[in-house]
C-alpha cells in the first residue's frame, strides 16, 4: 500500500511506443533489400507457429503515412522502431542501399512533423545473412566492423533528426536463444559459443557508442536490456542464495559491462573455472570500460522465482532439458528445471503469487517498480522503458476490439512506474509495446500486443485493416493528461 503523494510525471516525459523492422515492415525483398537471418530462418519448416514469417508482417513499409497519422492522432511523444540493417546495407558491410536508406528519412521526416520523438534501435535482430555466412555472424570480430560501418551510415544520416538511439535489442535474449538454446538463428546449442557470441556483440556494443559519442555530440545512446527482477521461492538462505546467482547470470553478466565496463567478478571466475569463459583480451577490457551509454533502456515483461537446484547431481545425467522440450515457441522455461544445467546455480520456478498471461507469462506490476528501482540504484544512469505490455488473443467483435485487460496491465505498469519515479528513480520515458500489432517472432499474429488491431492472421494478411482498440483511446487519454489519473 501507497500512502505518500505521488509525484508527477516529468513535464517532458516521452509517452511513446515500439515497434521493431522485422516485425512489421514486411516488403521483405523489395528495393534492394538484403536477405536477414530472420528472413531465413523464419522460411526454414519447423522453426516458427505455423510457419508465421515477416515477409509482408503488417506492411509497414507500405502504409508508412497512415501509420504515423494513427500515432499522431493518439498524441505519441516518442516512436521506437528499429532499422533493418539489410535494408540499409544489404550484404552487410558494402554499398549502401539508397532506396532502403530513404525509407527511414520519410519515417523519420513524418515522424517530426509530428512532434513525436524518434527513438531509433540500431539492432533488434536482424542481422544480415551475408554476414552470417561469411563470418558466422556474431562469432567474429569481422562483424564488429561491420556494425561500426552500419552505425556511422545512420550517425551520419540522423544525427540532426534522431537524439534518442539504441545499440542492441535485449542482447540477453538473442544471444541466449540464438547460440544457447536453438531458437532463434543462428539456431546453435553451445553455450561457450554463447559467451564468446556474446562478447563479440558486447564490443560492438562499445564501438558503437564511442563513434556515436564523437558523431552525434547532441545525442544520447543507451542498450535496450531484457531486466527482471529475480524473486528467491523461500526465505531458506539456500534459496536466497540461488536469486544471487541467478541474477548475477540473467541480470549482472550484461548490466555490469555496459554500465562499468567490466564483466561480474563471481561469475567470471565460476565460468573459467568451467572453460566456458569468453576471451578477454587487454584490449577488449580497454574499449569495455571506455564506452559509457547516456541512458539505459529497459524492457520489461516479468522478472523470476528461483530455489536452490535441489537436483544438483542429477544434472548431469538429465542433461540439458531445454526450451525445446515443452512448447518450443513459449520461450519460458520448464518448470523446476535447471536454468543452467552446466552451471547449477539456480532452478527456476513459478511464482506462487503471480497471475500469468495466456503465453504463460507472469504478470507482475510491482515487479517493475523493483526492476526499476533495482537498475537506477545499482548504475545510476537515467532509464527509458523501452518496452513494456500484454500479448493476448484479441477479438474483433462488431468491428471492435474491447482489450480492457490491456489498459489494466499497462494502467498497473504506469502506476508502479510512477512509484518508482516518486521513490527518486530517474526516468527519460516510457514506450509500452507495441504500437500496433505485429508478428511474435515465434508466435506469429494470434500473439497481439498492439493499440491498433492489424487484420491479419496466421494465415495471411487479409486487407490489414487498422482499427484502434480500446486501449489506443485509454492511452491517447493518459498521454493528455500527462499520466496524472492513474
Ligand atoms: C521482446 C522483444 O523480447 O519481447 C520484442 O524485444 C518481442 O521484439 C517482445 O516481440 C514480446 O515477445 P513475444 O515473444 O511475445 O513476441
Amino acid at each position: 500500500m501507497y500512502y505518500q503523494k505521488l509525484d508527477d510525471f516529468p513535464k517532458n516525459f516521452l509517452w511513446g511506443a515500439a515497434s521493431a523492422a522485422y516485425q512489421i515492415e514486411g516488403a521483405y525483398n523489395e528495393d534492394g533489400k538484403g536477405p536477414s537471418i530472420w528472413d531465413t530462418y523464419a522460411h526454414t519448416e519447423g522453426n516458427t507457429y505455423k510457419g508465421t514469417n515477416g515477409d509482408v508482417a503488417i506492411d509497414h513499409y507500405h502504409h508508412l503515412e497512415e501509420d504515423v497519422g494513427l500515432m499522431a492522432k493518439m498524441g505519441l511523444k516518442a516512436y521506437r522502431f528499429s532499422v533493418a540493417w539489410s535494408r540499409v546495407i544489404p550484404d552487410g558491410e558494402g554499398e549502401v542501399n539508397q532506396a532502403g536508406l530513404d525509407f527511414y528519412i520519410r519515417l523519420v521526416k513524418l515522424l517530426k512533423e509530428n512532434q513525436i520523438e524518434p527513438v531509433l534501435t540500431l539492432y533488434h535482430w536482424d542481422l544480415p545473412q551475408a554476414l552470417q555466412d561469411k563470418y558466422l555472424g556474431w562469432e567474429s570480430r569481422k562483424t564488429v566492423a561491420a556494425f561500426a560501418k552500419y552505425c556511422r551510415v545512420l550517425f551520419e544520416t540522423f544525427k540532426d533528426d534522431v537524439k534518442y538511439w539504441v545499440t542492441f535489442n535485449e542482447q540477453n535474449v538473442f544471444t541466449g536463444l540464438g547460440y544457447r538454446w536453438g531458437n532463434h538463428p543462428p539456431k546453435v546449442t553451445d553455450i561457450k559459443r554463447m559467451y564468446a557470441a556474446n562478447h563479440i556483440v558486447n564490443l560492438a556494443n562499445a564501438t558503437a557508442i564511442n563513434l556515436f559519442h564523437e558523431m552525434v555530440p547532441k545525442g544520447l545512446i543507451g542498450p535496450s536490456f531484457g531486466y527482471g527482477p529475480v524473486y528467491p521461492l523461500t526465505g531458506d538462505p539456500n534459496d536466497v542464495l540461488a536469486s544471487v546467482n541467478a541474477d548475477d547470470f540473467n541480470n549482472n553478466w550484461w548490466l555490469d559491462v555496459y554500465c562499468r565496463g567490466e564483466y561480474p567478478y563471481f561469475m567470471m571466475k565460476r565460468l573459467q573455472a568451467m572453460g566456458i569463459a569468453p576471451e578477454v583480451t587487454a584490449a577488449d577490457q580497454k574499449l569495455l570500460k571506455s564506452a559509457k551509454p547516456d541512458f539505459l533502456g529497459i524492457n520489461y515483461y516479468h522478472g523470476g522465482t528461483v530455489q536452490t537446484n535441489r537436483l544438483q547431481k542429477k544434472v548431469a545425467a538429465d542433461d540439458k532439458k531445454d526450451f525445446s522440450s515443452t512448447d518450443p515457441y513459449l520461450m519460458q522455461p520448464k518448470e523446476d528445471q535447471a536454468q543452467s544445467p552446466e552451471i547449477p546455480m539456480f532452478n527456476s520456478v513459478s511464482s506462487p503469487y503471480l497471475e500469468k498471461t495466456e503465453w504463460g507469462w507472469e504478470i507482475d506490476p510491482i515487479g517493475f517498480r523493483v526492476a526499476l528501482r533495482q537498475v537506477y540504484e545499482k548504475y545510476r544512469l537515467p532509464i527509458f522503458v523501452t518496452e513494456n505490455g500484454l500479448g493476448a488473443a484479441d477479438q474483433l467483435v462488431d468491428g471492435q476490439v474491447n482489450d480492457d485487460y490491456r489498459i489494466k496491465y499497462l494502467a498497473d505498469h504506469v502506476l508502479t512506474m510512477k512509484e518508482a519515479i516518486t521513490d527518486g528513480v530517474e526516468m527519460i520515458g516510457y514506450c509500452a509495446w507495441s504500437f500496433s500489432d505485429l508478428l511474435s517472432w515465434l508466435n506469429g499474429y494470434r500473439k497481439r500486443y498492439g493499440f491498433v488491431y492489424v487484420d491479419r492472421d496466421d494465415d495471411g494478411p487479409k486487407e490489414l485493416k487498422r482499427i484502434p482498440k480500446a486501449s489506443y483511446y485509454w492511452y491517447q487519454k493518459l498521454i493528455a493528461d500527462n499520466g496524472a489519473d492513474v
